[in-house]
């Protein structure tokens, strides 16, 4: 069977778009790969959060993923540092990378500029560490999105590397994989595109919302001043709105709006509001779910303790082979 692993950035509250998109391809991929999913809070380092914010963080990204359908018994869901296996292939694989390549990374690009006062090694070597995340499960495929895709490529040229290096094909090549084509794109409530945290806070619904503030959200989201002609294309705006109800409310809700808008007797306030009632419950099971999880330590516990003992059983075995053809024999 194929392994998969997957990086999850723990900063960051889970919004629709993040659930009925990377979520439901790793609800997905756990049934039919050999998954690892991990919080990704070695990586979280280069920008120094506190030990108390890394700790909630780290937390907070489990409890969400656990309650929107990650199952720890399929999948291996761990804790990358629980892992310091990585660390020493991390180690391992930065004697082969070079400086140049990695600062030309346009990730690496982005921070420069965004924060020169923090360009720190750790962010230079970022792809390194994320393909030691990778290889080090000899995985082929990897759902991220296409921010990722050079990352991928970069894993793919260190592996290979060491591979050429040793004379050997230990390391697969790792690939991007989704099931995109059958996803359902949730636009943001801004009319502008794609749902977002770095949109800003009003464009997403978080799974952790609560009521008040899923209504607050919605109601505020843009409209425009309403169709004048029967049976009119809709603006971006409008159709986003329609789009995100498509996938949260009944077929019979849809259309009915939908013939309204139509008939030009649309009332943006009613269809909003409808909008943020269907929300709710659609997202209801996941907040319940939030909350559960959230209080029952000794449940999480047990999670972090048995994605720990997989992940590095295989891990160590990869550190055994790879010390054993690099060179490090016991005397
Ligand atoms: N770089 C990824 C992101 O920003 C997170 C990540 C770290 C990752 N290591 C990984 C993703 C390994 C896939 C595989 O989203």
């Amino acid at each position: 069977m194929e392994t998969v692993v997957s990086g999850i950035r723990s900063t960051g509250k889970l919004h629709l778009g993040n659930y009925y998109g990377a979520v439901q391809n790793f609800v997905r991929m756990q049934q039919e790969y050999n998954c690892f999913f991990f919080i990704a809070d070695y990586h979280s380092l280069t920008t120094h959060p506190t030990p108390d914010n890394l700790h909630g963080n780290v937390k907070q990204v489990l409890v969400e993923y656990l309650a929107a359908g990650l199952d720890p018994e399929k999948a291996t869901l761990y804790i990358q540092s629980e892992v310091p296996e990585v660390a020493e292939l991390y180690l391992f694989l930065n004697m082969n990378a070079y400086l140049g390549e990695l600062e030309r990374s346009t990730s690496f690009k982005d921070k420069v500029r965004s924060q020169p006062e923090n360009v720190n090694a750790g962010l230079l070597t970022y792809p390194v560490l994320m393909a030691a995340d990778i290889l080090i499960y000899k995985a082929t495929k990897v759902p991220v999105g296409k921010d990722q895709e050079q990352h991928l490529e970069m894993a793919r040229t260190f592996g290979n590397r060491f591979n050429r290096l040793y004379q050997n094909d230990y390391f697969p090549e790792p690939y991007a994989f989704s099931y995109a084509k059958q996803l359902v794109k949730i636009p943001g409530l801004d009319g502008k595109g794609k749902m977002g945290k770095s949109e800003g806070e009003a464009n997403a619904v978080y799974l952790a919302d609560d009521v008040e503030t899923i209504r607050k959200k919605v109601m505020r989201a843009v409209t425009d001043s309403g169709p004048s002609q029967a049976n009119q294309e809709k603006p971006e705006v409008i159709q986003n709105l329609f789009d995100l109800m498509k996938v949260v409310s009944s077929p019979d809700t849809y259309t009915h709006f939908d013939e309204l808008y139509n008939n030009c007797q649309i009332r943006y306030g009613d269809f909003k509001k409808q909008l943020a009632e269907d929300m709710i419950l659609a997202t209801a099971p996941i907040r319940e779910r939030i909350q559960e999880i959230e209080s029952d330590t000794a449940y999480l516990k047990k999670v972090a303790q048995l994605g720990t003992e997989k992940a590095r059983a295989s891990a160590a075995r990869t550190i055994k082979e790879v010390r054993e053809i690099i060179g490090f024999r016991s005397l």
